[in-house]
């Protein structure tokens, strides 16, 4: 088993590596002056279990390119199987056509990882599970749910109830507020106007005194989790968390996850969060046995 990481997220693939008691493969990566990249993986992988590890996050296009030209250096050099560990699937949320003319771009990515040869695909919480079903190879997707879970066993939170930032995620919510006890479940009905532009409606169920944990997959700009929390304490919540497993966090996410509306903001280190982004309430939870569990 020969184990790479891409640029993406080194400090997990060290978490990962240690945690399977192994080392990261050597591999040299060069940008040339035309911003074209270059790989070449420095020893000999023929006949392996090769992993290569790397969420597609932010810039995407850079990160999703150079984990095809990983691929594509694996399978040349024989490797015998090579799996693509995608913690972060980007382009997830293109995952169907909402409107004419549009392409369905995680479908696309799906296309491309396989063409360039992954045999497997290891993937955590998927924006939608059908992006497992663009693929004909196997695919293990794999959730954060244990590591948040365990976390919030230590917190010890009175008359919970488990919030859906929209209808979109209820299932996931439902999912989490079952683990916990069967907690009681609440569904903001958001409606957006653009991409990235938040608008929220009403709460669906009872939130009135309430620690009301908001559970969604990713925070990206933060609006959908700022503008739920506010209304949720409109509504009566006596607090509001918010849990994701993926931190996106861009453009105004920090300021608005900082502003005070939210008692605590808990995510996995699947995208790394750089120094500077840490605010306060932030708490950051290591999916990486679990990664290395499931290799
Ligand atoms: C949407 O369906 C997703 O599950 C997230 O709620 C959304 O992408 C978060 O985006 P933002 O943080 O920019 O509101």
């Amino acid at each position: 088993l020969s184990l790479f990481s891409g640029s993406s997220n080194i400090p997990l693939a060290q978490e990962v590596a240690r945690y399977l008691g192994m080392d990261i493969g050597p591999l040299i990566r060069k940008r040339f002056a035309d911003g074209e990249l270059y790989i070449q993986i420095q020893e000999s992988i023929r006949g392996c279990d090769v992993y290569l590890i790397q969420p597609c996050c932010n810039p995407v296009n850079d990160h999703f390119m150079e984990l095809l030209i990983m691929i594509d250096a694996c399978r040349r050099a024989s490797a015998r199987q090579i799996t693509a560990v995608i913690p972060y699937y980007g382009y997830a949320r293109a995952d169907r056509k909402t409107a004419g003319r549009e392409s369905i771009t995680a479908k696309l990515v799906a296309n491309l990882i396989v063409e360039a040869g992954a045999n497997r695909v290891l993937a955590m919480d998927l924006h939608s599970a059908q992006i497992q079903g663009y693929f004909d190879i196997p695919f293990d997707h794999i959730y954060s749910t244990p590591v948040l879970l365990d976390y919030f066993a230590t917190k010890d939170l009175s008359d919970i109830v488990i919030v859906s930032p929209d209808v979109g995620g209820v299932a996931r919510a439902r999912a989490f507020a079952k683990k916990l006890d069967d907690a009681p479940l609440a569904i903001i009905d958001k409606r957006r106007q653009s991409h990235n532009v938040a608008e929220v409606m009403n709460v669906i169920g009872d939130v009135k005194g309430k620690t009301a944990v908001l559970v969604d997959d990713m925070i990206d700009t933060a609006g959908t989790i700022t503008e739920g929390a506010k209304l949720l304490r409109e509504e009566g919540a006596r607090q509001v968390y918010a849990c994701a497993t993926h931190a996106v966090f861009s453009g105004p996410a920090i300021e608005r996850l900082s502003s005070g509306v939210l008692e605590e903001v808990i995510v996995t280190n699947t995208i790394p969060i750089p120094e500077e982004a840490h605010f306060p309430q932030l708490t950051v939870l290591s999916v990486a046995n679990l990664l290395g569990e499931a290799i």
